[in-house]
């Protein structure tokens, strides 16, 4: 995909999206690998591969289906991305992003995302879920780089509530009701693919980090470019590496993420139903 073409590809996107799909979504949730149970509530469901997609890329992360489904929950009109387009697979920053620029180009005004992650914080353990309060960009690299020149104004975008402080507490107050226990934290990013030091943990716990992982943030950067709601959801599914005792595999976390699923499914069916 062409930088220097970025909007006008974006907008033809869109379109052939919008030829495609009657639902027009506000709100969109990005699955983490192993929480694909969402989508089986969702009703009227239009599945599109994003092979299928004009200009999309292909994930290739192991776990990650790569699909966009629109369709309904409560009446809502929502769009999923089952699987996203991560750094360490290669993809250059602005590819990376593009279907968020396109989303937000559907209509869609609030962004649900969810990861995995290894815990940094010590008081935190696997099975745990951690809202987003904020996040630590440890990527070396800024998705807009070479997009936000593109807009005459605002190039510079602002991050002070880059989760949305209104989407946190209406979280807080959902999971009081259904009696979900959500720890609260700082999300670190870094670009992977080969999970951190213990040295590198060590460091990033005194930055503040509470949580580590390889993807949200690009996602969460250009979400709040294109004026954007968020709210995150991390899933600990290991002990960050200065934590963990032996190897860390992918299976640990995949099998991790399979066991949180029911808990996340449920927080994420209620916020959606909260929304306006
Ligand atoms: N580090 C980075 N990414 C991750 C981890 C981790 O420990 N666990 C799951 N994703």
């Amino acid at each position: 995909m062409d930088l220097d073409n970025y909007f006008p590809t974006v907008d033809d996107t869109a379109t052939w999206l919008e030829e495609k799909v009657s639902i027009k979504p506000t709100v969109a949730v990005v699955l983490s690998g192993g929480l694909d149970p969402f989508v089986d509530d969702i009703d009227d469901r239009v599945e599109i591969s994003y092979k299928d997609i004009p200009n999309f890329p292909s994930p290739k992360a192991e776990g990650h289906a790569g699909k966009l489904i629109f369709g309904k929950y409560e009446g809502k009109d929502l769009v999923v991305m089952q699987g996203r387009f991560h750094y360490y697979e290669g993809h250059a920053p602005h590819v990376i992003v593009f279907p968020y620029f396109v989303l937000a180009k559907l209509g869609v005004k609030y962004l649900l995302t969810t990861n995995a992650v290894g815990g940094v914080n010590k008081n935190f353990k696997p099975g745990d879920v951690m809202m987003v309060t904020d996040h630590i960009n440890s990527m070396g690299m800024n998705p807009l780089r070479g997009i936000a020149v593109q807009r005459k104004t605002e190039q510079f975008t602002s991050l002070t509530n880059a989760y949305d402080a209104e989407l946190q507490k209406l979280s807080r107050t959902v999971s009081a009701k259904i009696g979900l226990e959500v720890k609260e934290g700082v999300y670190a990013a870094t670009p992977g693919p080969s999970y951190e030091t213990k040295a590198e943990v060590a460091a990033l716990r005194d930055m503040g980090a509470d949580a580590v992982g390889m993807s949200t943030v690009p996602s969460v950067i250009a979400a709040n470019f294109l004026n954007m709601r968020v709210l995150t959801y991390s899933c600990i599914a290991n002990p960050a590496a200065d934590l963990h005792s032996g190897k860390m595999t992918h299976k640990e976390v995949l099998d991790a993420m399979n066991a949180l699923a029911p808990k996340v499914v449920r927080l994420l069916q209620e916020v959606v139903k909260e929304l306006k």
